[in-house]
């Protein structure tokens, strides 16, 4: 019986999750200067959460949920997103009575049943972002310059941050009229759930993946252009403190996001490198979701990145140094495989990563894969150096090599 994971999903090891691991540093060390503090939420949910939140009519919830049962009969889905499960835990747990903004971070594996491609997978990870409480477009700012400031430390370059505002529910009546007046005499082109999406909620038409219906949609109204005069307002004043920070962007009207909780500001994070599935990272403003949840009115911002596409990058990017033992223990015979046994558990003690040779092994295959393994020194114990109490070093980057007696091996090291 053979068995394999699952289409979609996919294992992630060394030497590859050293990568990821950087990836995750750098996210924690920036997020924590601008004021982010960690929130672990659950990875199942109430299947309403995500209904109620990322829309009826969007294709995360009419296609990609894992939605099952539990034995109570209750209906709950893995996660395919991190926003909703946080805005859930902040009114639930009366976060909102905390002096404002309360800002959070997460990571961890988000669900979608999506059809797999390079950049796309079944389980994916992502590291998100959410600040609560500040309406104001210069935190919009912020998130992004603390997103710049992030792929910066990671070394990344040629990223396109792609901006755009989606409105509020002041402006949406305007512009779903203007949609439904462009698509009126094109409903016969467009697929079945275009054409119900026209009678729901015709921006979602916007965001639809089939090739047909993103040809009929050509030349559809922007959205920018159906603004009120405080989404504008707010708008501009965010473009400005984007020039202010030095944070260069482009305007993209086209940008509908897949997820229908967001009002005004949205942006993403292209890569040209990434291929078809492009986007970094992505997110907005959301400033009724927390009320739709039953909270205060509380106006809301966050973005989420995606990991396997942004650990892609950094790979890509430049070689990572492999983390390697500082000293290898190779041992002749049993009591010198005691002696080493003895001496790598002092070292590690200390600190010190102490790599043991195997005694089934022959002094040749020992010293073969301390080269393998890149490390600093090897230390060789046999009868003849438990006898003289000496013990031979050699440090392989240059062959030196010389003695020490066995009481001074620990502060050698040192
Ligand atoms: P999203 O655009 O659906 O937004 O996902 C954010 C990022 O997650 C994408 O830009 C992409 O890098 C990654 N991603 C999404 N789906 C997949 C997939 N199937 N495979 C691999 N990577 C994927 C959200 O999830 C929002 N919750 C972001 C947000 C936070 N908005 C406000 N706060």
């Amino acid at each position: 019986m053979k068995y394999s994971a699952l289409k979609g999903v996919h294992d992630i090891y060394p030497p590859d999750i050293l990568t990821w691991q950087k990836v995750e540093k750098a996210a924690k060390d920036i997020f924590t200067v601008y004021g982010f503090q960690e929130l672990r939420a659950p990875i199942i949910e109430s299947t309403d959460i995500f209904i109620r939140s990322i829309g009826e009519t969007t294709d995360i919830v009419e296609k990609e949920m894992y939605s099952f049962s539990d034995k109570a009969g209750r209906h709950i889905t893995l996660r395919p997103e991190g926003t909703a499960p946080v805005v859930r835990c902040y009114v639930e747990n009366h976060l909102y009575n905390l002096p404002a903004p309360q800002k959070f971070f997460y990571s961890g594996p988000m669900f979608r049943y999506e059809r797999p491609q390079a950049g796309r997978f079944r389980q994916f990870f992502q590291i998100g972002a959410e600040a609560f409480g500040v309406g104001e477009p210069k935190i919009d700012a912020e998130i992004l310059s603390m997103l710049k400031l992030f792929f910066e430390r990671l070394g990344l370059k040629g990223l396109n941050f792609e901006v755009n505002s989606i409105g509020c529910e002041q402006c949406r009546p305007g512009y779903r009229k203007a949609l439904l007046n462009f698509f009126s005499d094109r409903l016969e082109g467009f697929c079945p759930d275009c054409k119900r999406r026209n009678e729901q909620n015709p921006l979602r038409i916007l965001d639809c993946k089939v090739d047909a219906c993103i040809k009929l949609r050509d030349g559809a109204p922007h959205v920018t252009d159906y603004l009120c005069g405080e989404c504008r307002e707010h708008f501009t004043a965010f473009q400005s403190f984007l020039i202010m920070l030095n944070i260069p962007h482009v305007v993209n009207p086209n940008m509908v996001r897949g997820l229908d909780y967001y009002t005004r500001t949205t942006f993403e994070v292209t890569c040209e490198h990434l291929g078809a599935q492009n986007a970094v990272a992505a997110g907005g403003r959301y400033d009724r979701l927390v009320e739709d949840f039953g909270g205060p009115p509380t106006p809301a911002i966050g973005f989420a990145i995606g990991m396997e596409r942004i650990t892609s990058l950094v790979r890509s990017s430049g070689t990572d140094s492999i983390p390697a033992p500082f000293v290898f223990i190779a041992t002749i015979g049993e009591s010198a495989g005691k002696e080493g046994l003895i001496i790598a558990n002092r070292l590690r003690e200390e600190g010190i990563w102490a790599e043991l040779g195997y005694t089934g092994n022959s002094l040749k295959s020992q010293l073969r894969r301390a080269d393998r393994l890149s490390a600093d020194y090897v230390l060789i114990i046999g009868d003849d150096e438990i006898n003289s109490g000496r013990l031979k070093w050699k440090r392989l980057s240059d062959g030196t090599q010389g003695e020490i007696p066995s009481s001074d091996v620990y502060s050698f090291f040192k």
